[in-house]
């Protein structure tokens, strides 16, 4: 748990929710002109069939909280400890601000662009992250936690990224988050009793919606092969890296939450990164060498960098401000040394698309 904040009211929460650190999930705008340049004509076949999936809408009915939803927080969150409250509190404030996020981009870009495959596309993917962002927010409203989502979205900073870096971020995220939820609702579906609360029964449809969104971010950079060759291979490290450098470190501060589940965080980041590895190649014709001790070295000692800033932000004062300017250039030179392991190099299907197996 990060030192510097306590999640105890309202505000706390719309603090950590507007955070922008390097590690909290931000929001993003982009160039709508080049999206409306996209032609999607080489995988239309595969788009048209994933078109046909958001159109059934087999989630409509699926973010529905039942009458036991509220009887099962009383009975077993009630029994957590402070400290593990506070890390849960946490995860669902960082979950909703990323569902959100996807939320706002995705209707920014529907309804900025003219090209009409990629704005059906996007209204789609609005419409199921806002009932993810929605569904959760409930579950702080159970708390008195409950975010003001349009307001977050007027006063939240906004980052600017050009269509590429958001087809390789967010395909990942996409992913990631897929290969994260459906982790967990395995786990619980062996522990039924390490459940301490009921969100996470619904894990299971909620991640094929994530997993379906990463589909379609797969189509479209088939579609345009050159954003998956030269030059772009360098980018594509660079977000693998930085997606999975960032749930290493966020799992790793609140391992409580792991523990509960009967997880470890190291072991639970792995099986993740492990799954994200076998989906991306549908995609990515490179994989970060998850196996290699170094990069498992480098990762951990990420996380330990981490903790040192935390701790210097603190204490404060023009020490802690030395401290943490130390520990940043280290933790820079971290990244920097693992960005440059060697990585593993695939072709790729001849097909893209993929089904939710795990
Ligand atoms: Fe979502
Ligand atoms: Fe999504």
């Amino acid at each position: 748990m990060q030192a510097d904040l306590t999640i105890d009211s309202a505000a706390a929460a719309e603090r950590k929710a507007k955070e922008t650190t390097l590690l909290s999930p931000r929001f993003y705008t982009t160039d709508f002109r080049a999206m409306d340049r996209l032609d999607m004509t080489p995988v239309r076949a595969e788009w048209t069939a994933m078109m046909a999936e958001y159109e059934g809408d087999n989630n409509h009915d699926h973010f529905q909280r039942t009458p036991e939803f509220a009887t099962e927080v009383a009975e077993r969150f009630s029994k957590v400890s402070p400290e593990m409250r506070q890390e849960f509190l946490d995860f669902l404030i960082t979950s909703v601000t990323s569902e959100f996020s996807g939320c706002i981009l995705y209707n920014e870009i529907q309804k900025n662009v003219t090209n009409p495959d990629i704005k059906q596309l996007m209204r789609f993917m609005a419409r199921d992250e806002s009932r993810h962002a929605g569904f959760i927010n409930q579950s702080l409203k159970d708390f008195g936690l409950g975010l003001d989502l349009g307001g977050l979205k007027r006063t939240k900073a906004y980052t600017y990224f050009k269509p590429k870096y958001i087809f390789y971020a967010t395909y990942l995220s996409e992913k990631i988050g897929y290969a994260r939820y459906i982790t967990i609702f395995r786990q619980l579906e062996r522990n039924p009793d390490k459940r301490f609360h009921p969100i996470f029964r619904w894990f299971e449809r909620w991640c094929n919606d994530e997993f379906r969104h990463g589909e379609s971010f797969a189509l479209i950079m088939r579609a345009n092969p050159h954003l998956l060759r030269g030059g772009n291979l360098l980018w594509i490290r660079f977000f693998l890296l930085a997606v999975y450098a960032t749930m290493y470190v966020r799992d790793h501060t609140r391992p409580m939450l792991h523990q509960a589940m009967g997880l470890e965080s190291t072991t639970y980041d792995y099986t993740v990164f492990r799954i994200t590895n076998d989906i991306s190649k549908q995609v990515f014709p490179i994989t970060l060498d998850i196996d290699n001790p170094a990069f498992r070295a480098g990762m951990d000692r990420l996380f330990r960098i981490q903790t040192r800033i935390n701790a210097a932000k603190a204490r404060g004062g023009v020490l802690g401000l030395a401290s943490r300017l130390l520990w940043s250039a280290a933790g820079l030179a971290t990244f920097a040394r693992l960005y440059l392991l060697p990585v593993q190099r695939h072709e790729l299907p001849a097909s893209a698309r993929m089904a939710p197996a795990w």
